[in-house]
């Protein structure tokens, strides 16, 4: 496969941007690979600078629930823009999107919008901290809430200990309110609670953790992290920036039947255009500024375009409901049971909906971060590029998920599956 163009754009880009890449996941240093510069993309598919073609796992990592530049949502957005591109200033269709994503996730009472999923979970926990008057809150290892300082934090030596931050430049006073847990592991979370009595404000959780590859909450075990967090009167923020419109047309929470205190979504509800919210109670959402003490505020929350990008997406979602999502999961399960037919112990498959990853590794099942760690990256890196070769695009990384989007086809999933099954025999996986 020629990559020429890919190969020299990311050299001169190397001499501009550190890394080459505005996102490290970007720069295919996960699968030891160079990556490739995208000209354009349509449906299921990405065309590189190179004239090849790739069947879209990656799917911008979660916003593009109908693919690439589905024409309903690119004609909104540019509808939009022939409006005015932000105005510093109110707008009906943000009244709109707050109404349509309350329709769908009923706990978002009241919904504030901002330019990432980032600053959502940062506003979001602050907002949790003011409301409980508590200082702590907890995360689950592996969970991925953005590159907030206090949120990108490491488990200590012992998993009850406080965590330490996972980046230089955060100081060790931003992270010692950021308690670290382990998914799927309650009598953990339970030790935490006991020894912080009155100090936890929320615990914030992916309720189906996507960034450390799919990981699949095992039965009960986000009913009773709600039940145990009220309890200690501490909210429950979840985090459904990828699952929110994506596990369901209503989220995880939807798909599971709970019922957190704060929500966090972003990605799909702003069409491929940079957005993110953060939403809940009345009493909550109340005390943010300025009906409220707690300040947020961002130059394009609500930016008109994304809103409207965002819009036209759930309406699309809200029109195609019983199909859409049925027809994902159809199409990633298949994937699962064909591969699961062949028997290999080197691979554990999770899936959930539209999510799944392929887990190179011969344990039993992988259900938190301690088992993703045991996984043979460098393998994966290995299926990556011959799959890559092949025309297919899976994550650049053992630690994301795949995402099939509804404009995947079933061909597209029968040549995935071909491409699997050559590149297993060839890395001699069994
Ligand atoms: C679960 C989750 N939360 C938060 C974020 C941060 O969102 P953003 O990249 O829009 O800041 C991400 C990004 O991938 C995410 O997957």
């Amino acid at each position: 496969m020629k990559t020429s163009k890919s190969n020299l754009m990311f050299k001169n880009a190397k001499k501009v941007i550190p890394g080459g890449v505005n996102s490290p996941v970007r720069s295919f240093n996960a699968v030891g690979a160079s990556p490739v510069y995208i000209k354009r993309a349509k449906g299921s598919y990405l065309f590189d600078e190179d004239g090849n073609q790739y069947i879209d796992y990656i799917n911008s990592f979660g916003p593009l629930i109908f693919g690439h530049s589905k024409k309903e949502i690119a004609e909104a957005a540019i509808k939009a823009i022939g409006h005015g591109t932000t105005f510093g200033a109110c707008h009906k269709n943000e009244i709109k999107l707050a109404n349509l994503i309350k329709s769908k996730i009923p706990t978002m009472e009241m919904t504030r919008l901002t330019s990432s999923g980032t600053e959502a979970t940062m506003s979001a926990i602050r907002l949790a901290r003011a409301f409980t008057k508590r200082d702590k809150i907890i995360k689950f290892e592996g969970c991925y809430h953005g590159h907030v300082d206090h949120l990108l934090v490491k488990a200590g030596s012992g998993l009850t200990t406080f965590g330490s931050p996972s980046s230089p430049g955060v100081p060790k006073d931003f992270t010692k309110h950021t308690l670290i847990s382990e998914f799927n592991n309650f009598e953990n979370l339970e030790r935490i609670f006991k020894k912080n009595k009155n100090k936890v404000a929320a615990i914030i959780l992916e309720p189906v953790p996507a960034n450390m590859g799919v990981i699949i909450p095992e039965n009960q075990f986000l009913k009773k992290v709600i039940e145990l967090a009220h309890a200690n009167k501490s909210l429950v923020i979840f985090d459904e920036v990828i699952t929110g419109f994506r596990l369901s047309i209503g989220g995880a929470q939807k798909y599971y039947n709970l019922k957190p205190d704060i929500t966090c979504i972003g990605k799909i509800i702003g069409g491929g255009f940079p957005i993110g919210a953060f939403g809940g109670k009345k009493d909550i959402m109340s005390m943010l500024s300025p009906l409220g003490p707690v300040y947020h505020a961002g130059t394009l929350s609500g930016n008109p375009v994304a809103v409207a990008a965002g819009i036209k997406t759930i309406e699309l979602l809200e029109k195609n409901e019983s199909r859409v999502y049925k027809d994902m999961e159809r199409k990633a399960a298949r994937i699962m049971n064909e591969v699961n037919d062949l028997n290999l112990k080197s691979i554990k498959i999770n899936q959930l909906g539209s999510l799944l990853t392929f887990f190179i590794t011969n344990q039993e099942s992988v259900k938190n971060y301690r088992d993703v760690l045991k996984c043979d990256t460098k393998l994966y890196g290995k299926l990556f590029s011959k799959l890559f070769s092949s025309g297919i695009m899976i994550p650049p990384s053992q630690f994301e998920a795949m995402f099939i989007s509804a404009s995947h086809t079933n061909k597209d999933i029968t040549q995935t599956l071909v491409a699997l099954k050559q590149s297993f025999k060839i890395l001699g996986l069994k």
